[in-house]
């Protein structure tokens, strides 16, 4: 195993089909930990449903989640906290496509969906990451967070030894091929 995985994490589908065979984005889940009650649901609903394109939301007094279809996150957990709770999205896990390995590199095509991560691992190789979508990713390392804004075909390079997190915070998916040269 060439990765070590910290944070296993259940994944769910990015991509769902309605009965009009459409394509829609699932449903994000956030973490509220001080939900405890009717009030609770009753203030969390009134200002979610407030964000544009929310078509839906579920509170789960239980479980101390809320599941929101449609609306961006960020917006999400903005009226959340407007509501008066802290919440944090639950991330699902991104995927990891093996292309080739022939001893000297390894190619990997790394899909994130919307809220989704890779879990914490320690790259064993230098790697190259070349971008094959626009958009932002939000690294974890050393107990900070930074956004690392990709661009497509504009690659970069990275040591072996890298420890973090990787994940797509954002609202569209995300996509690059990781080369690791497993001769160096
Ligand atoms: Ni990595």
């Amino acid at each position: 195993m060439w990765r070590n995985w910290m944070w296993p994490v259940a994944g769910y589908g990015a991509l769902s089909l309605t009965k009009k065979g459409r394509t829609m984005a699932s449903p994000m889940m956030y973490s509220v930990p001080e939900i405890s009650c009717e009030h609770c649901v009753t203030a969390i609903t009134a200002e979610v449903t407030q964000v544009p394109n929310v078509a839906s939301v579920e509170v789960n007094i239980d479980a101390r989640t809320v599941t929101v279809q449609g609306g961006k996150s960020s917006q999400i957990v903005a009226a959340i906290d407007e509501a008066g709770y802290d919440a944090a999205r639950i991330r699902g896990a991104a995927t990891a496509e093996q292309q080739l390995d022939d001893g000297v590199v390894r190619v990997t095509r790394w899909t994130f969906p919307p809220g989704s991560e890779t879990g914490a691992h320690v790259h064993q190789y230098d790697y190259v990451v070349v971008p094959i979508t626009d958009g932002e990713l939000t690294i974890e390392a050393d107990g900070e967070t930074t956004v690392a804004p990709l661009s497509i075909g504009v690659s970069y390079q990275r040591g072996k030894g890298v420890a973090h997190n990787v994940a797509n915070d954002g609202d569209a998916p995300v996509a690059f091929v990781e080369v690791e040269l497993l001769d160096n």
